[in-house]
């Protein structure tokens, strides 16, 4: 069957071209893979758990469920935080009733502050944690499991990637963010 096998042969061959080709349709050879999916990793979010969080064992709980959605922490750091640092990071509350006494929990305890990564984190990761008053979050989602007040609501997270990246700076070092 030597003419049989010349076909199988050139069958191959041609699977093979048609997939190079293919593949430089979809710029994956000239943009190898790689560099692309660096790309879509290198998306982060800024997280960190509340006092509350920390007193009340649900790090892990919380670290599962961002891990289980699919998402990579990229940084874990427990922290007390300083006053300067809570109103550099809630600057855009200043004023606001509720301020001080926010400020004034972020810092009665240690936090455990976290970068998060994965795709669409700003997004996914809010909807992970839910809306901010956990009477009104919808169960299922952290704060509407695990919390009933509006300042200790377990779980803060960037609503936005420009946020994401003024808040990390506050706690983690440039080279952290890349
Ligand atoms: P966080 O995601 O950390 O961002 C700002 C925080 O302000 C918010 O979660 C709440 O803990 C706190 N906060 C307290 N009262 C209010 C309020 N009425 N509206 C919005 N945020 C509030």
């Amino acid at each position: 069957m030597p003419s049989q096998h010349v076909i199988i042969q050139t069958r191959s061959k041609k699977d093979e071209v048609d997939g190079v080709l293919r593949e430089e349709r979809e710029g994956s050879l000239t943009a190898p893979a790689s560099s692309q999916q660096q790309k879509q990793e290198q998306q982060y979010t800024f997280s960190f758990l509340k006092p509350e969080a920390v007193k009340q064992r649900l790090v892990g709980e919380v670290v599962s469920r961002f891990e289980r959605k699919g998402f990579t922490i990229r940084e874990l750091r427990l922290h007390r935080m300083t006053r300067s640092e809570a109103e550099r990071l809630y600057y855009v509350h200043k004023g606001k009733p509720f301020y001080e006494e926010l400020v004034s929990h972020v810092t009665s305890g240690p936090v455990v502050l976290m970068i998060v990564a994965g795709p669409s984190p700003v997004e996914t990761v809010r909807k992970l944690i839910g809306g901010t008053n956990p009477l009104t979050a919808e169960p299922g989602t952290i704060r509407g499991d695990f919390s009933t007040s509006i300042t200790a609501n377990v779980v803060h997270a960037s609503d936005t990637s420009e946020n994401a990246r003024k808040e990390a700076s506050i706690f983690f070092p440039p080279d952290a963010l890349r």
